[in-house]
């Protein structure tokens, strides 16, 4: 499933940039070398991120 229709960024994207330490969505956008466009899926990217690694999260939260 897309997360971002714009960029076809997939559900397995968000998770793979989860597990490779993203805790923000400008990170799953930067990895897939592009930009935010409408802006719709950044909701759900955060949310997928919260939800995939809560112990990054507090880290990064910590910067
Ligand atoms: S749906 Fe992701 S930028 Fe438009």
């Amino acid at each position: 499933m897309y997360v971002c229709v714009c960029h076809a960024i997939r559900c397995r994207d968000v998770k793979e940039a989860a597990g490779q330490g993203a805790c923000r969505a400008a990170e799953v956008f930067r990895r897939a070398g592009v930009k935010p466009q409408c802006g719709r899926c950044l909701a759900t990217m955060r949310d997928m991120l919260d939800e995939a690694a809560p112990p990054l999260l507090a880290a990064c939260a910590a910067e």
